[in-house]
């Protein structure tokens, strides 16, 4: 018989279905045993009654998580025993045979709760387990409608996702580059892309003039809760627009996802309010202002743009670094300044940040398209001429072919998804994240790899 989904039993009143899943729960009572069953699509109360033999039999003996075939008769319960609410609750199956596809251990942990309550050491040892529980599979399933909206509504404005590599070269993002040695050329290493930028202004250069990707990004970084080794971020890039029209059209995608997906949640201010970095800094202390009339209320997304921010800041030798991204351009005022390398400190980027609710979940800006313009930057940040020919070559040089002006933004998508969930770290929106230490605890990654594959790559791990 046709596999009938369990969200669906009830128009089959009646009827005969078969149905596949797991065992939530079984109570044995003796005479006839109850079975709570689970797929993807929810639960149902099936009973097992004395006078099919067989079944009982089988019944008496699976526990909970394991696999079934089960087929069963839909019967409308008795008025008394209706729960209101509740998928299925008005519904009964009466099992009339039980295949056993799987038997299950008994799982380390509980999966029927929340599990906000079990240590994430067996979460993730058994993420594979964790991810059974209704709250993780609604936090993946929203996460699914968040990047396909995302996708729906980005082909409609035309742009088009574009992947770029993976092994590439270290881009400066202002983190520590995870790195992959090569084989071929012994001694030399891949970067693990920190983000798309680099590819995706080389993608305004081809001609694309609206790009974007759900693109993975690695940063070897200490982990926090709003912070992964490798997260997500939805990246875009478009050509011949200015600041307003970036931020209008995200903001615009932003409300309308929001709407459609999470119909519960407020938006605090629309259009979102936008701050200057000095006054975020003045009256918050901080670049991503939590700016929350009512901090007590769950449902309440307070977006704002974080704007006018400093260009250049001294780092801990005292010498001048970008303080986003060093591929932005300079607000239109300032550019004489930064051509002329005067009042380096005042020159303000046409960065723009995007906060919700004290957390950054996004960031842009202009970018300098014209060479000359990016070669100032990186001589402020005191780099020689042959360590921008060495660093910035390849992007001089495609400057020098006719680039348009662009810009764009990021997301992170984690961050995010969270705040849409409620979650309270990013570990509850991504299937398989990492310790707060970098590990996978499933996979048991990372791993020591053999002399075999070392003596490949030409690489001597130093003994500790
Ligand atoms: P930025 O470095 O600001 O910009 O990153 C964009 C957004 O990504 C999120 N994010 C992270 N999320 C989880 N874990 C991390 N370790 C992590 N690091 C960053 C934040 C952040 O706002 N190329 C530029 C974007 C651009 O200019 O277009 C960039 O990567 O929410």
């Amino acid at each position: 018989m046709e596999r009938t989904y369990i969200k669906d039993l009830k128009e089959k009143i009646g009827q005969e279905v078969s149905i596949s899943g797991w065992v939530n729960v079984r109570r044995d009572q003796g005479k006839m045993v109850f079975l709570d069953l689970r797929d993807v699509t929810g639960k149902v109360q099936a009973v097992v009654l004395p006078m099919h033999t067989e079944a009982l039999e089988v019944a008496q003996r699976v526990r909970s998580e394991w696999v079934v075939s089960v087929s069963a008769q839909v019967n409308k319960r008795p008025d008394r025993n209706i729960k209101e609410g509740v998928l299925n609750g008005d519904i009964e199956l009466e099992v009339l045979n039980i295949e056993v596809l799987n038997e299950a251990q008994t799982p380390p942990m509980d999966i029927a709760s929340d599990g906000h309550e079990i240590g994430e050491e067996t979460r993730l040892k058994y993420r594979y387990l964790d991810l059974r529980r209704p709250r993780l599979q609604y936090n993946m399933r929203l996460r699914h409608s968040v990047t396909l909206h995302v996708r729906n509504f980005l082909s409609r404005h035309g742009f088009l996702e574009i992947e770029t590599p993976i092994l590439t070269k270290s881009t400066p993002e202002g983190s520590r580059d995870y790195v992959v040695p090569s084989r071929l050329e012994q001694g030399k290493f891949y970067a693990l892309p920190q983000s798309p930028q680099q590819y995706k202004q080389l993608l305004m250069v081809a001609g694309t003039e609206r790009y974007f990707q759900v693109a993975r990004c690695m940063r070897d970084e200490d982990t926090r809760g709003d912070r992964q080794p490798e997260f997500t971020q939805l990246d875009m890039e478009l050509s011949f627009v200015r600041e307003e029209d970036i931020m209008r059209l995200n903001e615009e995608l932003l409300i309308e996802l929001v709407q459609t997906l999470t119909p519960e949640k407020k938006i605090q201010t629309i259009p979102f309010p936008r701050i200057t970095y000095k006054d975020a800094m003045e009256k918050y202390g901080n670049d991503k202002p939590d700016i929350r009339e009512d901090k007590n209320d769950p449902d309440l997304l307070a977006f704002c743009w974080v704007i006018d921010f400093p260009f250049f800041e001294k780092d801990k030798k005292g010498a001048w670094t970008f303080t986003h991204n060093p591929f932005s351009s300079p607000q239109k005022a300032y550019y004489e300044d930064l051509m002329e390398k005067k009042n380096i400190g005042e020159i303000l980027a046409t960065q723009y940040d995007i906060a919700l609710n004290g957390f950054e979940i996004g960031g842009g800006s202009i970018r300098n398209h014209r060479p000359e313009a990016l070669i100032k930057v990186l001589e402020i940040m005191g780099h020689t001429e042959e360590s921008i020919r060495s660093n910035f070559g390849h992007m001089l040089e495609a400057f020098s072919y006719g680039a348009p002006p662009h810009g764009g933004i990021a997301w992170g998508l984690d961050r995010l998804v969270t705040l849409l969930t409620n979650e309270p770290n990013i570990r509850e929106v991504i299937a398989f994240p990492k310790t707060g230490e970098g590990r996978d605890l499933m996979m048991e990654a990372p791993s020591e790899i053999s002399a075999e594959q070392l003596q490949e790559l030409g690489i001597e791990v130093k003994k500790k």
